[in-house]
């Protein structure tokens, strides 16, 4: 095999759910360790995949394995384990026998999660990086923010009562095709997440509060030391959703509603605040919260990823404005 590869292949050419997938149907395995400090996850293999039975063996995988050895080393495929949530080659042929590479279809996404969550399961990674928007989705579901405004995150993947720490990053493809200028995003992640597998770097923790007395005391020590000038401000981020895909961004929406609000005060903790959060227990006091989360809002000055949004969406659905704009990064990745 290719990489002196040590993980066991679950079937070896063709795959046996043979349901939805495209004509030829041959799997293409993980390659990697077989206990993986970071699993990495595509969308589909392309063509050269196809003919190499190997993940990322093509022009974006050059690119994916040279980040990955830049920060990881030449001996990163005892470390490291590429696969894609969607295993053979999706795509269409011509008369003449060529083939046209496709993204896959939502079907077969769903098809192939089978192996994914047995590969998940198997391999045990430290950290599980899908690559864009289509592996996020196959892992993590729908409704996140796109791939740009979440890559670099540390998410939470819950699988059979395990929890993995996953970090999106951008694919490599998007970065080949835009010259190579983001190449240095995937490499900070890529270190981010190396870092962390081998215990020097920052794991950051999001902790959900929905006790309204945990979040008053909260809020109360955080206005007590802005008032003091120990706080001069706090890093505010509202979650939203709409039942249409992509109303979530619109506010004119009819059904777009606040789920609720991120906040922290430091890079390595962060609050979420569930407001309106669609699988919220009738016994959460949502009104309780949102007063508590307003006071913050209200007292202490904000730095914002995308502050028109925010402010358009407190001011409308919930009647305030900030204390204070001290910086908006969106404004500054501009
Ligand atoms: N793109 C992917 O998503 N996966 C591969 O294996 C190759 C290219």
């Amino acid at each position: 095999l290719p990489d002196g590869s040590h993980v066991q292949c679950f079937f070896e050419r063709s795959c046996p759910l043979l349901k939805v997938c495209t004509p030829t149907h041959v799997y293409i395995p993980p390659r990697g360790s077989s206990h993986p400090r970071i699993l990495f996850y595509g969308e589909s293999p392309g063509g050269e995949e196809d003919d190499g039975n190997s993940p990322f063996v093509g022009r974006s995988g050059r690119l994916l394995r040279s980040v990955v050895e830049e920060v990881v080393g030449p001996d990163y495929m005892d470390h490291v384990t590429f696969s894609n949530t969607v295993r053979c080659f999706p795509h269409e042929q011509s008369s003449y026998g060529k083939k046209y590479g496709r993204t896959p279809t939502d079907e077969e996404i769903l098809e192939c999660s089978y192996y994914t969550t047995q590969e998940i399961e198997t391999l045990n990674p430290d950290i599980i990086m899908p690559l864009g928007n289509v592996a996020v989705r196959a892992l993590l579901g729908e409704g996140l923010p796109g791939i740009t405004r979440l890559r670099g995150r540390q998410l939470t993947l819950r699988q059979n009562e395990k929890e993995y720490l996953t970090i999106p990053s951008l694919h490599p493809s998007y970065i080949v095709r835009g010259g190579g200028k983001d190449r240095a995003q995937l490499v900070a992640d890529v270190k981010q997440a190396w870092e962390i597998a081998t215990g020097t770097g920052v794991r950051r923790v999001t902790y959900t509060i929905t006790d309204p007395d945990e979040l008053c005391a909260l809020v109360d020590t955080w206005i007590a030391d802005y008032k003091a000038g120990i706080l001069p401000w706090f890093v505010w981020d509202l979650e939203t959703a709409a039942e249409k895909k992509g109303g979530g961004l619109r506010p004119d929406d009819p059904t777009f509603f606040i789920i609720g609000a991120s906040v922290a005060r430091s890079g390595t903790e962060g609050y979420f605040i569930p407001t309106q959060h669609p699988d919220l227990p009738d016994t959460v006091d949502s009104i309780a919260l949102r007063s508590h989360l307003l006071r913050l809002y209200t007292t202490v000055p904000t730095v914002m990823q995308n502050a028109k949004f925010d402010v358009k969406c407190t001011r409308e659905f919930w009647g305030v404005e900030p204390a204070a704009l001290v910086h908006d990064t969106m404004l500054s990745s501009y």
